[in-house]
């Protein structure tokens, strides 16, 4: 089996200078979504039809993908006629289908190559009835309920406005491809839009048969920004589905965006406004409260996360973020880790029961056990004249007062304790040190009383 993807058309209804096939769709664009469900079939080859931004669609393809050019997009016959250009016949069926439509099941392709071969049909149509059909090519059936046509929205009769079944834009050909080419060619552009129609490929005389698809969602073609809205709502409600089925409470889930790519174990509680993306890992019995982001992050268990931002990041068991916590990529946090409020960590590993509060900025450091790092410390890593990040190393069970800085680069020996508001510009090597760099502090009593009496 192979599968031919027409992906030329300009998309001139989505409103954009990027392809629409470009766009995101929960994490993935729209062309890798639907790559993906074709690779699950295990085709022989997966060959694209480009035009519109051929360099940008190519750019991201694979060596195990092919693509030729459709040079004029006088519609999709012409399309797949320029598709099957040089593909060579193995005397198997062939898969065709539209970028723009992501959201199929490759259970359900499986389903309709299997109902085409099992009927010796010559063509499989994906179709689906719509509660609003308007956009989509209707099917025309006759009395016995024998599939006649498809015909494009543009070119409906008011009664025929009426069918609600319509055409998924997937057919699974099952005649040779010398066949096919033939009955392209013969197909011609007398319509509302003046377009080679691949569905005048439908006629009597093939034998046709369709697999009805009963969620409709999965036939949705995106050709606007309204269709594409309306595809995230419907793999965003799929996805937190297949979760809630596995055991994970969402508060409210339609505020929030999960990526069909993350995966989060049972009992665990998503609150209002979470977005989820990319291949997330969250454990069981995590409590992500409301307005968190986490992309591309591994979380263990038990693990509280309050309106906080983790990106690239991973967390331990028992740990408590936030709220308001920003985890820049490369955070590691070990078990029982707190990381408070308008805390920021960069590139930065935090080992066990190490505690920062409040108000800090570590980054590029690396941070023993039993740590408790006082409010408003940071770690002044950038150096300015050469440009570099330097490293911060603090040993275990060190306590650092509130508002020090440590100007990197830095060791501090384990169990050092550093006073609050301490600039520590030098590594102290000697465990047990108590360091310093503050002014001694000095009194001077009745000094205002005085200040006052002189002013008069
Ligand atoms: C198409 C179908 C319609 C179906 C709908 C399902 C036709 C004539 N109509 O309509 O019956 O209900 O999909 O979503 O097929 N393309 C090319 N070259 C061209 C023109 C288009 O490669 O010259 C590609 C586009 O990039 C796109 C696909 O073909 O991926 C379909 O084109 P599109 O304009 O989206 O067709 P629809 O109006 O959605
Ligand atoms: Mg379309």
């Amino acid at each position: 089996m192979k599968a031919i993807v027409l992906a030329a058309g300009k998309s001139t209804r989505f409103k954009s200078n990027k392809h629409k096939a470009l766009h995101d769709l929960l994490g993935k664009t729209i062309l890798e979504r639907i790559l993906n469900t074709l690779w699950e079939l295990q085709p022989k080859q997966i060959h694209f039809v480009l035009g519109y931004q051929l360099e940008q669609i190519a750019a991201i393809l694979t060596n195990a993908e092919t693509y030729i050019e459709q040079i004029e997009q006088l519609g999709t016959a012409h399309a797949l006629q320029t598709g099957l250009k040089n593909l060579e016949d193995d005397g198997n069926g062939f898969f065709v289908t539209c970028v723009d439509t992501p959201l199929v099941r490759t259970e359900t392709l499986k389903r309709l190559i299997k109902k085409t071969q099992d009927c010796s049909a010559a063509i499989g149509l994906l179709t689906a009835n719509l509660h609003n059909p308007s956009g989509y090519g209707r099917i025309v059936k006759n009395e016995n309920n024998l599939i006649q046509g498809i015909i494009e929205e543009k070119d409906l009769t008011n009664e025929q406005k009426q069918i609600q079944e319509v055409n998924a834009g997937l057919y699974y050909f099952n005649m040779p491809i010398q066949q096919l080419s033939d009955r392209l060619k013969s197909i011609s552009n007398k319509n509302k839009q003046n377009e080679y129609y691949l569905t005048d490929i439908i006629s009597p005389d093939l034998k046709i048969v369709s697999e009805i698809c009963e969620d409709s969602d999965e036939i949705l073609g995106i050709n606007s920004r309204i269709d594409l809205e309306k595809a995230i709502q419907a793999l965003n409600v799929r996805t937190i589905k297949c979760l809630q089925e596995k055991g994970v409470t969402f508060l409210s889930p339609e505020s929030c965006l999960i990526s069909p790519e993350a995966k989060i174990e049972a009992d665990t509680i998503i609150g209002p406004n979470c977005q989820i993306y990319g291949s997330s890992q969250i454990g069981s019995n995590c409590y992500i409260a409301g307005n968190s982001f986490i992309q591309s992050s591994i979380i263990a268990e038990n693990t509280q996360i309050r309106y906080s931002q983790i990106i690239e990041s991973q967390i331990g068991n028992n740990c408590s973020i936030g709220p308001f916590a920003n985890l820049r990529p490369g955070s590691q946090l070990a078990n029982n880790v707190v990381i408070g409020d308008f805390v920021e960590v960069k590139n930065s590993q935090i080992a066990q029961n190490s505690k920062i509060p409040h108000l800090s900025y570590i980054g590029d450091s690396s941070i023993g056990e039993d740590v408790n790092i006082g409010a408003g410390t940071i770690t002044a890593n950038f150096d300015a004249i050469s440009g570099n990040k330097n490293k911060t190393q603090i040993g275990n069970g060190v306590k650092i007062g509130s508002n020090s800085v440590l100007v990197a680069p830095i060791e501090i020996a384990d169990n050092c304790f550093i006073g609050a508001g301490t600039i520590v510009t030098e590594s102290v090597r000697k465990s047990n040190s108590l360091i310093l760099s503050r002014c001694p502090q000095s009194i001077k009593e009745d000094w205002v009383l005085k200040k006052k009496e002189e002013l008069g």
